[in-house]
């Protein structure tokens, strides 16, 4: 945790301003389940299995690969070519997100391009196939994660890039490391669905979701959550976000999903930075709030007016209305 030095009311420097934003997005929490789901990448790793680990947007699946990532970080070996001595990069963790309407060209680009092979981009998909696999045996790549899946749907026609599923199952068998699939569930699945032996490669995929609100225990493991940033925030003091009625008015305004959480807190804090204040009040996640849009909420309301909240009252408010 790092000390961030008091403003006592004289508003931040736009320097300073910049270099704690940067700390804001830097804070990554090992909650609950993000742990559960490190020890399922570890396992995968050292147990030589594959799974899918899929959910909703914003919940952390990225966050999740790149953590992973950066503990085993790359280093560098010389190797004998033609009789001359090459520097060539030890990557233990291979990981790439594909773009979206990806076909099996663009993924072996993508591969070299994470391997750091310059001419990433040259060649017939043949021949970047080969170097793929070539390059992984070089590199020891231990691990390969394939984050953002879900770009194997084509987003015009909505169907399945079969070529490039194909493609993906034939190098798993062919490279013969464990592999880690991140992506939205919805357009996973149907991926699977169209590719049974891709689909049988991965008997495990468990899903990274939002935080949930209703049991005693989610609700904790929320509040734990909110702690955690909390005590990370770019901040001289404490702002309590997991007090119980602040906690809830945040979980009604992210609906758990941490990346809205980041971006509340984002504008949030700019507010109470140039405001010259030392930690985040009410009002500040009231005007951060009204900075969000919320495409696919219509009705949702600004919780944070400074009175009592009624969870379930809001969030049925929200439903269609059934005229
Ligand atoms: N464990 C975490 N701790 C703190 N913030 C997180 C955490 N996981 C996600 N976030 C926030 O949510 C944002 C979106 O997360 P990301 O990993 O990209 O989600 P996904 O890949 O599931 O769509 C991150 O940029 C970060 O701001
Ligand atoms: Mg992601």
């Amino acid at each position: 945790m790092q000390n961030y030095t008091r403003l006592n009311g004289t508003p931040i420097t736009e320097e300073d301003l910049q270099q704690r934003l940067l700390g804001l997005k830097k804070i990554v929490v090992h909650h609950r389940r993000f742990q559960e789901l490190y020890q399922v990448i570890h396992d995968s790793h050292l147990l030589k299995n594959g799974a899918a680990i899929l959910g909703d947007t914003g919940a952390g699946k990225s966050t999740l690969f790149k953590t992973y990532e950066e503990r085993y970080a790359r280093t560098k070996k010389i190797k004998i070519l033609g009789g001359h001595k090459v520097e060539c990069d030890i990557v233990p963790i291979l990981r790439v997100e594909l773009d979206s309407n990806s076909r099996p060209a663009n993924v072996a680009s993508k591969l070299l391009q994470q391997l750091g092979d310059p001419l990433y981009d040259r060649g017939t998909e043949k021949q970047l196939t080969a170097r793929v696999k070539n390059h992984i045996k070089d590199a020891e790549v231990e691990l390969l994660i394939i984050d953002e899946i879900q770009h194997l749907i084509d987003t015009e026609t909505q169907r399945v890039i079969r070529k490039a599923a194909d493609w993906l199952k034939q190098l798993l068998n062919d490279i013969n490391i464990p592999i880690i699939f991140g992506g939205i569930k919805e357009d996973a699945k149907r991926i699977f669905a169209s590719n049974r032996q891709l689909d049988e490669r991965f008997p495990y995929k468990p899903s990274f979701v939002g935080f949930n609100y209703s049991t005693v225990d989610q609700i904790k493991e929320f509040r734990v959550f909110l702690k955690s940033m909390d005590k990370e925030l770019p901040l001289a003091e404490r702002s309590h976000l997991y007090d119980p009625l602040l906690a809830k008015k945040i979980f009604y305004a992210t609906l758990g999903i941490p990346r809205t959480l980041y971006h509340l807190l984002h504008h949030s804090l700019i507010s109470a930075l140039r405001s010259g204040k030392d930690k985040l009040e009410e009002s500040d996640l009231e005007y951060g709030f009204s900075l969000l849009s919320f495409e696919t909420r219509p009705k949702v309301v600004n919780p944070f007016h400074g009175k009592v909240f009624d969870l379930q009252v809001a969030l049925e408010n929200e439903k269609p209305s059934k005229s």
